[in-house]
């Protein structure tokens, strides 16, 4: 079932849980994330990156995803992720997208400010959840071009737990995304994470927090950051890796025996790859709680 940002972070909040929101630009991906949902009994959020556009327009993936969470046997929430500018919000909005991220990180704090409140009062006239960051993870949400390596090679600048509270109150958002040691793209080595400024922020803030440049990071790390407060996990770049590697061996091996290399072959190649990653880390993500449904 469709549901929105609000409601999907309560049941994570319920549950001292977090959701995952998977970034999906290919149909695959989107089987996947939901067939993983309703396998393991979870809550997920099906992501489209602003970013996303050249490889999957939102006017044809987006009424797909709202198809698909509509008929889930789970709660759903169809996500705009990393949106900048508000007119393509809007057409989100429209489409019946059910949760939507304001990302005004690179902006002044004012600018940040006034463009998330003016997302929040959009939103909320379509019962759609805002998100919105504060800080900055430093390289930007790139899709399969995402920079990655270390939190200081990115130029991250961790949020800040005092201008976190008055930026939530400023702007009426519903869910918060902090910078805290994560990036997004191809970890460097082993991420470090600061579990300190998380709990600062979750004690001045009541609205649940996001962690972004969610995939690569060690199961006891995700453990760590649920128990500090986090209720949702954005993830895509390993994914989207393990899919191109399996796709790839089946090529390798497809040209070892003489085959045809099939694209419908190499599809589903691909959705299983996706689909038992997201799987697993939808089990990882619940942390110990019980399944929904
Ligand atoms: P990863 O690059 O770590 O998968 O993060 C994705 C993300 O945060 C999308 O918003």
């Amino acid at each position: 079932m469709l549901v929105n940002l609000r409601d999907i972070c309560a049941i994570a909040e319920q549950n001292n849980m977090a959701i995952g929101q998977f970034n999906a630009p290919t149909l695959e991906a989107m089987r996947a994330v939901v067939d993983a949902a309703e396998a393991t009994g979870y809550p997920v959020m099906i992501g489209h990156a602003e970013v996303h556009e050249d490889v999957a327009p939102l006017d044809v993936v987006g009424p797909a995803m709202v198809a698909l969470a509509e008929r889930a046997s789970v709660p759903v929430c169809v996500h705009l992720d990393h949106c900048e500018h508000l007119s393509y919000m809007r057409r989100a909005l429209e489409l019946g997208f059910t949760g939507a991220m304001y990302d005004g990180s690179m902006e002044p704090y004012e600018v940040n400010v006034e463009n998330s409140a003016r997302a929040a009062a959009m939103c909320h006239d379509f019962d759609c959840g805002l998100e919105c960051e504060l800080g900055s993870m430093g390289s930007r949400e790139g899709g399969a071009t995402a920079q990655g390596g270390t939190a200081e090679e990115a130029g991250a600048i961790y949020t800040n737990p005092d201008q976190a509270r008055a930026f939530v109150e400023a702007t009426g958002l519903d869910a918060l995304a902090c910078s805290f040691g994560t990036v997004h793209g191809i970890y460097k080595g082993e991420p470090h994470l600061s579990f300190d400024v998380l709990t600062q922020i979750r004690e001045r803030v009541k609205v649940p927090l996001v962690m972004h440049g969610g995939s690569g990071v060690s199961d006891e790390d995700y453990h760590k950051a649920i128990d500090a407060g986090i209720r949702k996990v954005n993830y895509f770049t390993y994914g989207d890796k393990f899919a191109g590697e399996a796709a790839s061996s089946a090529v390798d091996a497809a040209r070892v025996a003489g085959d045809v290399v099939y694209w419908s072959k190499l599809s589903s190649v691909a959705y299983e790859r996706l689909l038992e990653d997201f799987t697993q880390v939808i089990k990882v993500f619940a942390n110990g709680a019980d399944p929904v449904a």
